[in-house]
């Protein structure tokens, strides 16, 4: 193995740095008095920061350490610095998995413009005097960017915060701050964007804003303030950005739009604003996205909405409105339209049918839970760039119309829980964006996300949390009668197919194994006949599936995920085989090896080790268990990062490991780790995560490591273990182990993490020699599908790339 070393992310960063300071510091030395502040904040934080604190008599350079930026004293016009050194401009240790707190000597850094500590582990509150300035220099306080967010801190904000009158940028989201806002924030003369959202902040938000001309962003979401909107920030000029939602406040909105001249975004969702919906907003002229959802509203969408210039993104769910034939009338005027929910309202009333509504921007169009009545227009054919249409939980009658079809975008349909009746359109088989394309909704801007989702009942898209959508066809609990066509099976993009709770007749056609990316299949309840045809185990991903109560015969397909579906999804049918219901007849000849003869390598592992070891238990239990026994607190599953930096191939060999505490192991040498993995012999092999397994490894001194190796194609893997490293020194829990330090050589990439408890993964039952690779390759893409949370699972198509080189390496 070529012993080539790299300090990949760390040397990647600290490099990019170095190069910045030699051009602004001249290498020059740092002020004692920065050296001294940094070092006192280093002593508030429990964890060390790497390459921090050198600390010998030859006093150390500050500048050269990570996360640090130096401007020479001259550069900045300090005349008074008796000698021209580096001066601290920027600390920048965001997401460095800091813990401790933050002390108030970094407030003497006084020539500091950014600190970024974002996205770590701070806690405690605020220190009293964190900025205090020194009487003598009040205004020298030179802080641009201050950001805070995505930490753990508490208590009230620091009055000292105020005096930064140049401040442009305060973040503190995502922290447990409390308290009232204080009306300090009014001094923030330079503030350009305030972020305190997702904090625990009460009280009235003070009506101190008229001196904030310069404020752009105001984002203070999901807090619990009361109160209206102060008058000054109802006529703030420059405000582009306002979003108060998930809030208490209430009253009458009351903006005035000939001074918000700027606005653009408003999200007052979910807060317990009444009266009237503001029929004055039209005059903000550069309103393009409203979210006025869960309020209090009376009446009907005012006349004067007619007049929206830029509207492009409207929500007004659960605004208690009434009157949707006259709210089309009016809202077809708005021409730059293209999002419009409009679930839970208008009760009972019908869907006007209308011939000249006409919207023809239109790309996202929910109007679900309403209980509407009446039939699917014809003038909503002609919206032709429909890409997700949701009317489910309405009383709509009718046929489905086939014109649903020649939507050239539309990658998303729920007409579920409605009266439908007739045959399924066969035109739908054809949606373009459903065979070949790949459409995703774009977000109106990232601070104003489509807060669409499903609520707890699944009825209808609603507001409040992100949710991706899925392609999904839902057609279920409806009157449809005749057959599922086979054409649907040229569907290779769908994900959700749902025809439950409809009266179809006929077979399942074999064709709909056609349908690669499906995870959802659901065609229970309906009057379907004849077998499970064998082909849908290719099916590789569905991880939902059921025909119960249907009238099926015949032996229901074994193998693959077929294995991991419960005894309900088969109830209610005349079937044989697993599940739970009768053994099959010996001569029932079905086509086993033909069916099997498509049937890959990759499936044929995942059957084995399924099959071998639990029988009728679930793939996913199986994995579960494999998991918890692997004392899985080294799998961190991530997810994929975009940078590739080249500069980590230019580095020499140098040292063979980078350890976050140096004491530790001091020497630790790639012999070392190989010895005390005995060659990454499977034998140790503990766990497994994404990209890599984890071994156990006895250091020569007794003391036990878990050693994730991540190996695969360089290109990815540079990514990969970017990305993990990151994961990992971000992540701090009981559960999940701590970072000790992370190597990388030619093609091998390490993690060290500490190991506590010994366990086996591999049971010896599903250990097959012939097949290892394949069987850990597969166990690997398994466990990264487990991840919790849904962002960190690989999506469908890098499945399939995966499973498929599985097959090629073979
Ligand atoms: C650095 O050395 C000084 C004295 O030389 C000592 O007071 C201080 O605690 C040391 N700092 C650290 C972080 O060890
Ligand atoms: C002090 O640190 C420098 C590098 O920062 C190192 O070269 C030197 O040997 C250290 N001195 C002592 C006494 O540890
Ligand atoms: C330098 O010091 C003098 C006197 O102490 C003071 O008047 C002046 O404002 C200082 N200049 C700067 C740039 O701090
Ligand atoms: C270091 O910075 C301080 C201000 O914080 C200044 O008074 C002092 O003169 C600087 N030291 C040198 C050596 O320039
Ligand atoms: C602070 O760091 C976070 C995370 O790296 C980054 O997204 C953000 O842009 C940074 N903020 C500033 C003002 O540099
Ligand atoms: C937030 O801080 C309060 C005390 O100020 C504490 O009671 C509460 O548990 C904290 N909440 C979270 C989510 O940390
Ligand atoms: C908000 O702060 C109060 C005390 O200020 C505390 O009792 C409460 O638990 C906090 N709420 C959350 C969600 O942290
Ligand atoms: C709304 O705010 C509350 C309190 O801050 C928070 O617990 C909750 O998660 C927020 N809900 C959403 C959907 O953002
Ligand atoms: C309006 O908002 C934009 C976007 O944030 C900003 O760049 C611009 O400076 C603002 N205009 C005024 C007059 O504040
Ligand atoms: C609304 O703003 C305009 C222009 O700034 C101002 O003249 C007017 O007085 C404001 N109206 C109210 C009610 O504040
Ligand atoms: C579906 O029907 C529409 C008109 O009714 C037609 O324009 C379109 O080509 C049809 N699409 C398919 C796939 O048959
Ligand atoms: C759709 O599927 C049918 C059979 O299931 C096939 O004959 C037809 O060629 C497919 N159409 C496309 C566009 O792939």
């Amino acid at each position: 193995m070529g012993v080539q070393a790299l300090w990949a992310v760390f040397l990647v960063l600290g490099f990019l740095m170095f190069q910045a300071q030699v051009l602004q510091s001249k290498n020059l030395a740092c002020n004692q008095s920065d050296l001294k502040a940094l070092q006192e904040f280093m002593r508030g934080l429990q964890s060390p920061i790497q390459g921090w604190g050198t600390n010998n008599s030859s006093s150390p350079d500050c500048c050269n350490w990570l996360g640090i930026t130096c401007y020479s004293s001259s550069s900045l016009g300090l005349v008074n610095d008796s000698v021209n050194s580096g001066r601290v401009t920027k600390l920048e240790l965001a997401r460095h998995r800091l813990t401790g707190k933050l002390v108030e000597s970094v407030g003497s850094l006084d020539q500091l413009r950014t600190l970024n500590l974002s996205h770590n582990f701070l806690k405690d509150s605020l220190p009293f005097s964190l900025f205090h300035l020194p009487k003598s220099r009040g205004d020298c306080i030179n802080l641009e960017h201050l950001c805070l967010g995505m930490n753990d801190l508490v208590g009230g904000v620091s009055e000292d915060i105020f005096q930064l009158k140049k401040l442009k940028l305060l973040d503190l989201q995502d922290n447990n701050f409390s308290g009232k806002l204080s009306t300090g924030i009014g001094k923030l003369l330079s503030l350009e964007r305030l972020d305190i959202s997702s904090n625990n902040f009460s009280g009235t938000i003070p009506d101190v804003f008229r001196s904030l001309s310069k404020l752009n962003f105001l984002l203070g979401h999901s807090n619990y303030f009361v109160g209206r909107i102060p008058i000054s920030l109802a006529n703030s000029p420059s405000l582009n950005l306002l979003n108060l939602r998930n809030n208490s406040l209430g009253g009458i909105i009351d903006l005035n739009c000939s001074s918000m001249t700027n606005l653009s975004s408003l999200d007052l969702a979910t807060n317990s604003f009444s009266g009237n919906v503001p029929s004055y907003l039209p005059a903000c002229k550069n309103l393009k996205n409203i979210n006025l959802a869960k309020n209090k509203f009376t009446g009907k969408i005012p006349e004067s909405f007619k007049d929206f210039q830029a509207l492009s993104y409207l929500s007004l769910s659960n605004c208690s409105i009434i009157n949707l034939s006259s709210t089309l009338r009016i809202l077809q005027q708005c021409k730059s339209l293209t999002t419009l929910v409009l679930t839970l309202n208008f009760q009972g009333e019908a869907l006007p049918a209308d011939p000249t509504l006409h919207f023809e921007n239109l790309k996202v169009l929910v109007i679900a839970n309403c209980r509407l009545t009446g039939s699917i227009p014809q003038w909503l054919s002609n919206s032709s760039k429909l890409q997700l249409v949701d009317l489910s939980w309405n009383n709509l009658r009718g046929t489905i119309p086939s014109w649903f079809g020649g939507f050239e975008y539309l990658f998303y349909l729920d007409l579920s829980n409605n009266s439908f009746s007739g045959e399924i359109p066969r035109n739908l088989t054809g949606l373009p964006s459903l065979i070949s394309r790949s459409i995703s909704i774009e977000e109106p801007s990232p601070y104003f996300p489509l807060f669409l989702s499903r609520n707890e009942r699944g009825r209808g898209l609603q507001y409040n949390q992100v949710w991706s959508f899925p392609p999904t066809l839902a057609l279920s609990d409806n009157f449809l009668t005749g057959p599922i066509w086979p054409e649907f099976g040229n569907l290779t993009k769908l994900h959700d197919f749902k025809l439950k709770s409809n009266c179809l007749s006929g077979t399942i056609p074999s064709e709909l194994s056609g349908m690669a990316s499906l995870e959802t299949l659901d065609l229970s309840h309906n009057n379907l006949s004849g077998v499970i045809p064998w082909s849908l185990v290719n099916l590789s991903f569905l991880s939902e599936f059921s025909v119960a109560y249907n009238q099926l015969h015949g032996k229901i397909p074994t193998g693959s995920q077929f294995m991991t579906f419960p005894n309900s999804s088969f109830v209610g049918n005349h079937l044989c085989g697993d599940h739970g219901t009768p053994p099959c007849p010996k001569s029932d000849g079905f086509p086993l090896e033909s069916s099997r003869k498509s049937g890959r390598n990759k499936y044929a592992i995942i059957r084995m080790a399924v099959g071998v070891v639990f029988g009728t238990a679930s793939l996913l239990v199986l994995m579960i268990m494999i998991v918890l026994r692997a004392h899985s607190r080294g799998l961190i599953l991530k997810r994929w990062m975009q940078t590739h930096d080249k500069e980590a191939d230019e580095l020499g060999p140098r040292l063979v490991v980078l350890l976050q505490s140096k004491e530790n192991y001091k020497d630790l040498s790639l012999e070392d780790l190989l010895k005390s993995t005995n060659n990454f012999d499977q034998e140790n092999i503990i766990g497994c995560g994404g990209f890599g397994l984890v071994y156990r490894a006895a250091l020569p001194d007794g003391r036990k490591l878990a050693i994730k190796r991540l190996s695969g194609d360089t290109g990815q893997m540079d990514r990969e273990f970017r990305a993990e490293v990151e994961a990992l020194s971000r992540a701090q829990h009981p559960n999940l182990v701590h970072l000790q330090g992370y190597g990388m050589f030619k093609n091998d990439k390490l993690l060290m993490k500490k190991e506590n408890r010994e366990s086996e993964v591999f049971d010896p039952i599903i250990y097959d020699k012939q097949n290892d690779k394949e069987l850990l390759r597969v166990l690997e893409i398994a466990c990264l599908c487990l991840s919790e949370h849904p962002k960190l699972r690989p999506s469908t198509e890098q499945l399939v790339s995966w499973l498929d080189s599985i097959d090629t390496n073979t």
